[in-house]
């Protein structure tokens, strides 16, 4: 049996869709306990290419179930739609997707609500959220006003808690559009939307307890990364919900205790989108050229991501918030054709070390970051699948920063594709 929680290390978008679909081979069960369709995960195989938001990435092992746990907040219409295409391209989720029924419900009123906001604080270096209703969702959560995926399953009380909310919400989208949001538009489309999704519904954690008493493998598909964490990212920059490893928990019922090993994804070099302090931002050029090498662009936006050299301040925090044993390395392939490589080994502020747990989200626009210079590579790298086979450049590279991070790189992804992946 095994429990293995995959962590994104940075800022999202580490690769962790192709990590998922490489660890996922062995897996029973594949979870989603955190986020909603605010990630974007690729999966790239000989089946074709996936981008994935709501559905767990162990799609294309057909005897892996994907299970769609609590912590997630969906979007029924997205979610559904996203069972549609996967049918088309040949993968049927039926007796494999299991869904939660306590998930909480994104509705048409989150992302205006969300919109609103936006606009208000506009031009105001705003975190510039993916437009999915994340926010608000997560903040009826906590102010016991949302609505879940069961609640669906009772139209007398699922009605109740719709016309609490439009009266409570309408206030305000009147306010600023001047239309309100009408309740029929939205009670039937949602009873209708439930009873196609109702097949995958269940109480997500009987059946993973039971999976752990049969010793089945587990793997955990943390969704964004540390630093857009509610509490330990930088906030706020960050999205809604908790996203390290101890969310497993109350986000599918598992308790952390059962965990095996935690992997940290790390991405060669830092991306993020949106606005926020960046220390170890690349120049312009180097951007450009990584950016489109790299294909950095937000799966779920579609807006180009900025570029920075790899932080391991950051990912060292990572290792310590979450405990992560392990790394998988992603994207090395990226940097070939570079002339140097830098890494951020650590962060100076007023020419002190410090650390990132010391600094506040303004501090850090001031910090500088210590770099270390690596000689980059020409070969292409992305044909080698033995450790061996990889120019000295590129090992030494990544031998520093496992001493760097003190942490092993056991997984070393040189391309998209599952194949692409080198395993020490
Ligand atoms: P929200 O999660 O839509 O509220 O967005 C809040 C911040 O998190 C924004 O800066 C988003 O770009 C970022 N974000 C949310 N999810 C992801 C992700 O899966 N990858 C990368 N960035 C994300």
């Amino acid at each position: 049996m095994s429990v293995i929680v995959i962590i994104g290390s940075q800022f999202g978008d580490e690769g962790k869709g192709k990590v998922i679909d490489y660890l996922s081979q062995n897996a029973d069960f594949v979870v989603r306990f955190h986020g909603g369709n605010n990630a974007g995960h690729t999966v790239v195989n000989r089946r074709g290419k996936f981008k994935l938001h709501h559905i767990p990435s162990g799609i294309c092992h057909p005897q892996t179930k994907l299970v769609i746990a609590n912590g997630v907040v969906i979007d029924p219409f997205i979610l559904f739609e996203e069972i549609e295409n996967l049918k088309k391209q040949g993968i049927s989720l039926r007796n494999r997707l299991i869904i939660s029924s306590r998930c909480h419900l994104i509705f048409p009123y989150h992302k205006q609500l969300e919109a609103i906001y936006e606009s208000v604080k506009k031009g105001k270096n705003t975190p510039q959220p993916t437009g999915r209703g994340i926010n608000p969702v997560h903040a009826d959560k906590v102010s016991y006003l949302g609505i879940r995926l069961a609640d669906l399953f009772h139209p007398k009380i699922f009605r109740e808690k719709l016309k609490i909310n439009l009266q409570i919400k309408n206030i305000l989208i009147k306010a600023f559009t001047g239309k309100n949001l009408s309740f029929e538009e939205i009670f039937r489309p949602y009873l209708k939307i439930a009873e196609k999704l109702k097949p995958f519904v269940r109480e997500t954690s009987i059946i993973l307890q039971k999976a752990l008493e049969e010793k089945k493998n587990i793997l955990f598909e943390g969704a964004q990364g540390t630093f857009l964490d509610i509490d330990w990212g930088i906030y706020p920059y960050v999205t809604a919900s908790s996203v390290v490893a101890g969310s497993i928990n109350a986000g599918s019922g598992i308790p952390v205790k059962k965990i095996n090993k935690i992997i940290g994804v790390v991405k060669s070099y830092t991306t993020h989108v949106g606005f926020r302090p960046f220390p170890s931002k690349m120049p312009a050029k180097i951007t450009d050229f990584i950016r489109e090498k790299g294909g950095e662009y937000g799966t779920t936006t579609g807006r180009s991501r900025q570029c920075g050299w790899l932080d391991l301040e950051l990912v060292k925090s990572a290792v310590k918030i979450s405990g992560i044993n392990e790394l998988f390395l992603t994207k090395i392939d990226t940097l070939t054709g570079l002339k140097k490589i830098l890494v951020c080994k650590e962060y100076q502020y007023h020419k002190k070390k410090s650390s990132y747990f010391h600094l506040s989200t303004d501090s850090l626009w001031q910090v500088k970051p210590v770099y270390e210079e690596f000689n980059a590579w020409s070969e292409d790298i992305s044909i080698c699948r033995k450790y061996r086979h990889l120019p000295l450049n590129a090992k030494k590279y990544i031998e520093r920063i496992e001493q760097l991070v003190k942490v092993p790189i056991k997984y070393i992804s040189v391309g998209p594709q599952r194949k692409a992946t080198i395993k020490r």
